[in-house]
């Protein structure tokens, strides 16, 4: 992989993502929080319904990476429901290297939602590997799971800066988010996002009902910076820093 900003070299993707210490820029009171998006070049962020279509094999390392390096990892119901997540991290010798960084051998599942609509029978309900938060304002219960789920309730809507702060409590201090596209528009609202990683592929998608990164509306446009620009094979991969 070429890195093309800051600098220009050859890189190796693990090294690039997978030595990221997002732990130590931590602020007070809530995770250093990062996204993760894979968008097409017209924008789209999603591919017949669903993410995977969009990148390369490359791209799922990078997001592997990242889930390597993050406490916790959060999705929205939405992003649970069309991508039924299986174990974070699949790969053990991720899991070996969190392990020998002192994380926990699996990050922990952050999940958000007002329906407690979630297909139980997915992976990361069902592997009985690492654990699961659900923050809601459902009053439903969530069905008995191999792996242990925490639920906490919220009343009306989640409100995620206090999801933010309890996730602090737990000692989570990196939390890496897949969005979806409405979370990370209320994220960013709430100025609740530091970073973005964004892999732009070389595609174009398309589909006019198809999601861009952010469905919402933010009240005025956020600037951000470029971190680094990384190329493969015309796919582009971009950390940026979002300005407070
Ligand atoms: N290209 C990419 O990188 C990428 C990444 C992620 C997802 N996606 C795609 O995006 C699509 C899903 O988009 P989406 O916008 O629906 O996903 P989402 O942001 O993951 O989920 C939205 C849902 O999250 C819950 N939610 C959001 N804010 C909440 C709050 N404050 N309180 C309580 N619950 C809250 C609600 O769940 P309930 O409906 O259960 O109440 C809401 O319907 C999928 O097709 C997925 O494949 C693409």
């Amino acid at each position: 992989v070429r890195r093309l900003l800051p600098d220009s070299a050859e890189i190796e993707v693990d090294e690039q993502y997978g030595a990221l210490a997002m732990a130590d820029l931590a602020p007070d009171g809530r995770p250093y929080v990062f996204a993760n998006f894979a968008a097409t070049v017209d924008g789209r962020a999603t591919i017949s319904g669903r993410s995977g279509p969009i990148g390369s094999d490359v791209d799922t390392r990078v997001l592997m990476l990242l889930r390597s390096v993050a406490d916790a990892v959060m999705i929205g119901a939405g992003t649970m429901r069309a991508e039924r997540y299986g174990r974070m991290v699949p790969d053990g010798d991720l899991r070996d290297r969190r392990e020998a960084a002192g994380l926990a051998r699996d990050p922990v599942a952050v999940l958000v939602t007002r329906t407690l609509d979630f297909p139980w029978e997915a992976g990361l309900f069902t592997s009985g590997e690492g654990s699961v938060v659900i923050y809601t304002s459902a009053d439903s219960e969530a069905p008995e799971t191999a792996t242990p789920v925490d639920v906490v309730r919220h009343p009306e809507t989640v409100d995620l800066a206090a999801m933010m702060a309890d996730l602090r409590d737990r000692g989570i201090r990196a939390l890496l988010t897949e969005g979806g596209p409405t979370i990370l528009a209320e994220l960013v609202e709430h100025r609740l996002v530091d970073e973005l990683f964004l892999t732009i592929a070389p595609k174009l998608g398309g589909e006019p009902t198809a999601p861009t990164i952010l469905e919402g509306p933010l009240t005025e446009p956020v600037a951000i910076d470029i971190e680094w620009l990384l190329e493969q094979d015309g796919e582009l991969y971009a950390r940026y820093r979002i300005r407070e």
